[in-house]
């Protein structure tokens, strides 16, 4: 007897699905961009430098949009540093990430490799230590039609098409004590509400995301997105969620993470609609959860310590150019829990419109890259692909009757998830499916037979035997989906038998 029952029906609709919540992101920020998408003298590297493997796994991935270039570096950042001839650009110190910026990549060289991955530019202002004006001329720089001084600069440095950047965001988590320039809700909501005025008024088109708070445990969450929405709510049209997860030693609780990322979004809708009431405004805030992942933060923390204890000291700190930092090695206990966070998204993608998995190269990565050696895969990259490439048509939140498992962070939580999107046009379905049991198998029968696609074209399984497996330069296939095993019942519902602690994905047609 199946011990999980999923019913999954064209009622249980959230939304059409918008490709942008499998966007990605792209900060100047350790090997992400140097050695990651860029590196010329590689073997794979085009006329431009940048490695072609790994813009063929950036395809595969199935990345929508890609945000740059931070993240934490935006605060420090100017723009102009990097554009015009490479040999002109300055080195400059990025006080985010204690490093040294080059700027031999900026603007124009990313918007041209986003060209090359056929992925949405999504751009991020300066609000921690510049403001209206600085943020106006990159507008005009990226995205003016020529026959004014920016526009026509960026003409002059090879670039003569706009580059038509739609999606902009106002800052990056302005409510961070270790952001550069950090503020309180009123000085940054008050900075957004203008500066995304100007903006509209140079552009009415744009659609502008608003600094929500950096993690649900920022003492001023949910206060934070009340006080910025009052001043901004009528120029923006997302506010950004920003959430890591990590193992802290109790794995029940780790694999029930999408538990916390469900609640995050409850607070964040809550406090963007009391607003909205506020205001008598017919205009609903969308969600855009423009930083999520597993991240390991220890050893970060531990690198910044060090570094502040040495300057105090007085020891010499060096400033490197695009060393090896966040470069954590995901398992496939990471996986799942990255799966299963894509199934929140989609379940809240009525409100969640956008999204960005950190990052997409080397830091914290579904892709890595060896300097002169090959690019691969991690666990990670599994989830993200699969969803992106089978979601599709409207998203379905299907009902799920199943026992729970309790967890030290969020009390009793239900064992499987799942998210389903349906097709009309194509007739095809997919079902994902998370299974948080450690210790034995869950049997599920899904019940689809509304739906009316019930023919498995095929079914995916994430899994391993052993909870730590990962992808490694010297293993990089150790952990791959794996076919799944799926049965069909003469009242066409599909029994399948989830491993412990795995993800999986089944395509279906009529
Ligand atoms: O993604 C890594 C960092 O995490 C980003 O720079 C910052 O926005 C967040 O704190």
């Amino acid at each position: 007897m199946p011990t999980v029952s999923i019913s999954v029906r064209p009622e249980h609709a959230v939304a059409r699905l918008d490709r942008r919540l499998f966007g990605s992101f792209v900060e100047h920020l350790g090997r992400c961009v140097y050695g990651g998408i860029y590196e010329p003298g590689h073997p794979s590297a085009d006329e431009d430098g940048f490695r072609r493997d790994v813009v063929d796994l950036v395809t595969e991935l199935g990345v929508s949009t890609v945000r740059y270039p931070g993240g934490n570096f935006v605060s420090g950042y100017r723009w102009e540093d990097g554009v015009g001839p490479r040999e002109n650009r300055p080195v400059r110190r990025d006080l985010a990430w204690h490093v040294r910026e080059t700027n031999q990549i900026g603007l124009d060289e990313f918007a041209a490799w986003t060209r090359l991955t056929g992925v949405e530019l999504m751009m991020a202002v300066n609000l921690g230590t510049r403001g209206i004006a600085e943020a106006l001329d990159l507008l005009e720089y990226t995205n003016g039609e020529p026959g004014t001084a920016l526009a026509d600069q960026r003409v002059a440095n090879g670039s003569p098409a706009p580059h038509g950047v739609r999606m902009w965001c106002l800052g990056n988590e302005m409510d961070g004590p270790w952001q550069t320039g950090y503020m309180t809700a009123d000085e940054y909501g008050r900075l957004a509400a203008r500066t995304g005025a100007a903006m509209k008024q140079a552009d009415s088109g744009l659609q502008l995301v608003v600094c929500g708070s950096s993690g649900s445990s920022m003492p001023t969450f949910g206060e934070w997105e009340r006080t910025v929405l009052g001043h901004a709510y009528d120029v923006v049209d997302y506010i950004s969620c920003h959430a890591y997860y990590q193992d802290h030693g109790d794995r029940a609780s780790f694999l029930a993470s999408s538990v916390d990322m469900d609640r995050f979004i409850t607070t964040v809708v809550t406090a963007a609609d009391h607003v909205q009431q506020l205001r008598g405004s017919d205009r609903q805030i969308a969600l855009s959860f423009d930083e999520w992942n597993v991240w390991d933060l220890t050893g970060w923390q531990v690198i910044e310590a060090q570094v502040a204890a040495d300057e105090k000291a007085g020891r010499a700190v060096p400033w490197p150019i695009a060393p090896r930092q966040l470069e954590d090695t995901y398992t496939v206990t990471d996986a799942v829990v990255v799966g299963s966070l894509l199934i929140t998204m989609l379940r809240r993608h009525d409100r969640v419109r956008a999204a960005s998995l950190a990052q997409l190269v080397n830091v914290i990565a579904p892709i890595m890259t060896e300097p002169g050696g090959p690019a691969w895969r991690q666990t990670t990259f599994y989830p993200f692909a699969l969803t992106s490439r089978l979601a599709a048509g409207t998203v379905l939140a299907p009902l799920v009757d199943c026992p729970t498992m309790p967890t030290a962070t969020f009390g009793d939580v239900p064992v499987v998830d799942v998210a389903a999107t349906f097709d009309d046009e194509t007739g095809r379905a997919a079902v994902f499916l998370v299974n948080r049991r450690q210790d034995a198998p869950t049997s599920v029968r899904i019940d689809l037979a509304e739906l009316g696609a019930t023919r498995v074209v095929a079914a995916h399984v994430l899994h391993d035997d052993d909870p730590t497996a990962q992808n490694t330069l010297a293993d990089p296939d150790r952990v791959t989906p794996a076919p799944l095993v799926c049965t069909v019942t003469d009242d066409g519902a599909l029994l399948v038998e989830l491993p412990p602690i795995s993800w999986a994905a089944i395509e279906l047609a009529r």
